[in-house]
């Protein structure tokens, strides 16, 4: 095995946590989808679907390190809000303890020195600033534009993602 039991226990541990904040977006773009915002629910599906490709990317680390794959159980997400604003600050928290989680891991690869670990958990490091940081924009754009007038966020998601206005297409929803 390319790296130690520890690191791989932590990885299986962290596929949990991305499948499962895979399932919070999935709860949040559900959200949007039933209050008519599908620029706000295809943007959290798209965040749904980055988190899928990050537990992706840890369950071939494990595999192609020789560890033993553990998925573990993952809980319910929440599944109503409020208003926007809740679900897209729990979003924002929810970025914020995956980088919390991240940092520990590259602790424990530090820790064992296992710099090829080390190396993998970096791409990670990177991510979640560019993930916190959206999702800190996004927040300040829904308080700023207040419940009444979240059409306002669905324009600036339409220009942001180059998309039209207008409701979302299979694809893209
Ligand atoms: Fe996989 Fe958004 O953290």
């Amino acid at each position: 095995m390319l790296t130690s039991q520890k690191i791989v226990d932590a990885m299986n541990e962290q596929i949990g946590n991305e499948f499962s904040a895979m399932l919070q977006y999935i709860a949040i773009a559900a959200y949007f989808d039933a209050v008519t915002l599908p620029q706000l629910c295809t943007h959290f599906y798209g965040q749904a679907e980055e988190e899928k490709n990050h537990a992706h990317r840890f369950v071939k680390y494990v595999v192609d390190t020789g560890g033993k794959l553990e998925i573990p159980a993952i809980p319910a997400p929440k599944v109503q809000f409020a208003a926007a604003e809740e679900a897209v600050k729990l979003s924002l928290d929810q970025e914020k303890k995956v980088t919390s989680q991240i940092n520990a891991l590259v602790d424990i690869a530090k820790t064992e020195r296992d710099y090829t670990s080390d190396n993998f958990l970096q791409w990670f490091v990177r991510e979640q600033l560019e993930e916190v940081t959206s999702m800190e924009d996004l927040l300040h754009i829904v308080r700023r534009a207040g419940e009444d007038n979240l059409l306002r966020v669905e324009e600036y998601l339409a220009r942001k993602n180059g998309r039209g206005a207008g409701f979302p297409t299979e694809e893209g929803a």
